[in-house]
């Protein structure tokens, strides 16, 4: 009995102490550091995980050969009888695209879905008798093979007869809204165009008010404008960012369609005090719409506008115009095969990975899971490697190669943790002791392509020169880009 007693309170003490050890040992878990504001929301970062997404301008002025339609088009003109949404799927995903949006109301006011408020629109095509419907159809066959659908709704309206008219033109236009985030399931991205026409200099487009429906109607979408809310246009039609990008700015300070903040959402803001990362929107071929005596863009050109979007923090939107056929041209197929085979050749190794680490110091010390081999981890947002906290410090961390040979390499990848905020604020890249690349900021992903090609060495070291805050890099690679001739580009 007494031994019982003995060994049961032995037990005791041998468990209480188990605990305590368990516990001082989870105090020595060093914490991640404190986030510098503003942050992205969930959904912003989402969206700039993907990368590239598609846009397909389509309408009236495909079959019309105009870029601006007047809004006289005859609805019997819009007649694609081949058209196959799960074409223009196909082209998306052979780009690696997982968001494509269409352009549901073009500034011609001709409607791509069966409106109950005009009967400017598929009813009255000879398409399908009247009966189709391309915003069903576009979504659908996205929905069919998991890609996430957007919609371009265009507040300029050269056809309705109220537009002009303050409160009955923001009426229509909050209806024709409600339709297509009511009628279509998850929308991800919608589209607000500043454009205005000269007949509407009295009337203003209630953005508030729409932008305020938009997210009662829809969960997890993004609202691209000028100004945002969620993502902001990145300043001009080429596809090119600053070289200086930051994600932050003052919204603020943006109003939607006016011409004089191109340059300040082109490059952001470091004091910025809103999330906001910029979009590049850009068409494949010289037009935004199909047009029969135009071709798609050089792969040397896609590959520049890759590098000076997704290359410079940003996403880059990619318009493909379906023909008047309804389909996207075979020649346009196969430029984005070209340009998804390259992104691929050069990105998918990383001659960084057999490499060693180190770092100029290592927030919580060796053991705290924040050194500077999570760089190279497959995990390009939560694991990162952090330094101590000390404003004193110099930040670097250095890649080395582990055999004599050595890397050859012509293209560094930098990205940072930014679900802890965008802090990179100035950074210098050396090989084996010399300076080859230098820029501003990074954010999600900063591409450096090398000025004078390719660089063989055996040491990487990258310098934080200026930050915001102690900086957190999330992943580095060192690419080869065959498709890279810094003496010829184009
Ligand atoms: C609007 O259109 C939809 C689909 O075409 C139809 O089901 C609905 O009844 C219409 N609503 C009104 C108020 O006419
Ligand atoms: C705008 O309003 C002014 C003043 O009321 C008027 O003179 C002008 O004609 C209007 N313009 C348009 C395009 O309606
Ligand atoms: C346009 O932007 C500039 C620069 O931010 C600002 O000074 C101006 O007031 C804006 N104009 C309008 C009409 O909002
Ligand atoms: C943006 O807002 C911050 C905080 O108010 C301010 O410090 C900064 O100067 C603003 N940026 C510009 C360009 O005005
Ligand atoms: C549109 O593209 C398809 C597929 O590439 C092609 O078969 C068709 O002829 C094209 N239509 C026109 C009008 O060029």
């Amino acid at each position: 009995m007494i031994m019982t007693k003995l060994l049961c309170f032995l037990l005791t003490i041998t468990l209480f102490q188990l605990l305590e050890l368990a516990i001082s040992r989870r105090e020595q878990v060093t914490t991640p550091p404190l986030p510098v504001l503003p942050l992205p929301s969930y959904t912003q970062l989402k969206w700039q995980q993907r990368e590239i997404i598609m846009f397909f301008h389509f309408g009236v002025n495909t079959f019309t050969d105009s870029e601006w339609g007047t809004g006289k088009e005859n609805p019997a003109i819009f007649n694609p009888i081949g058209l196959d949404a799960n074409q223009w799927i196909s082209a998306a995903m052979d780009a690696g695209v997982s968001l494509v949006i269409l352009t549901a109301k073009h500034h011609d006011g001709f409607c791509l879905w069966p409106s109950n408020y005009t009967d400017h629109s598929v009813k009255l095509s000879p398409w399908k008798n009247g009966h189709g419907d391309v915003v069903q159809e576009f979504v659908n066959a996205a929905k069919a093979r998991g890609v996430d659908a957007g919609l371009y709704l265009s507040p300029w309206d050269r056809h309705d007869p109220r537009y002009g008219h303050d409160l009955q033109y923001n009426e229509y236009y909050l209806a024709q809204m409600q339709e297509l985030l009511t009628r279509y399931g998850n929308v991800r991205e919608i589209w607000f165009d500043g454009a205005k026409g000269p007949n509407a200099v009295n009337m203003s487009y209630y953005f508030t008010e729409w932008f305020a429906m938009v997210k009662e109607l829809q969960s997890s979408i993004n609202v691209f404008s000028d100004a945002g809310p969620d993502v902001r246009w990145v300043g001009n039609e080429k596809g090119f960012a600053g070289s200086t990008c930051w994600s932050t700015i003052n919204r603020t300070s943006l109003s939607i369609g006016n011409g004089s903040i191109v340059d300040y959402i082109n490059r952001g803001d470091p004091r910025g005090t809103d999330w906001l990362p910029a979009e590049c929107d850009v068409s494949i071929r010289t037009g935004w719409f199909w047009h029969k005596s135009q071709s798609p863009k050089r792969l040397s050109k896609l590959l520049k506008i890759y590098y000076n979007s997704v290359g410079r923090n940003c996403v880059m939107l990619l318009n493909v115009p379906p023909n008047s056929t309804g389909l996207i041209s075979e020649i346009d197929i196969q430029r984005l095969r070209e340009f998804r085979k390259a992104i691929d050749t050069i990105f998918s190794a990383n001659l960084a990975d057999k490499c060693t680490t180190k770092a100029s110091s290592v927030r919580g010390g060796k053991d705290g899971g924040f050194g500077p081999e999570n760089v190279l981890d497959s995990d390009h947002l939560w694991t990162y490697w952090a330094p101590r906290d000390n404003k004193n410090d110099d930040y670097w961390i250095e890649i080395k190669a582990q055999d004599q040979e050595g890397l050859k390499f012509n293209v560094i990848r930098i990205q940072e943790a930014i679900g802890l905020g965008q802090r990179i604020k100035e950074h210098e890249v050396y090989v084996d002791g010399k300076l080859v690349a230098k820029g501003s900021t990074v954010g999600y992903k900063k591409l450096h392509r090398l000025e004078y090609g390719v660089v063989h060495g055996h040491f990487v070291k990258i310098k934080i020169t200026k930050s915001r805050a102690p900086p957190l890099i999330s992943s580095i690679g060192l690419h080869f880009d065959p498709y890279w001739h810094p003496n010829n580009e184009q």
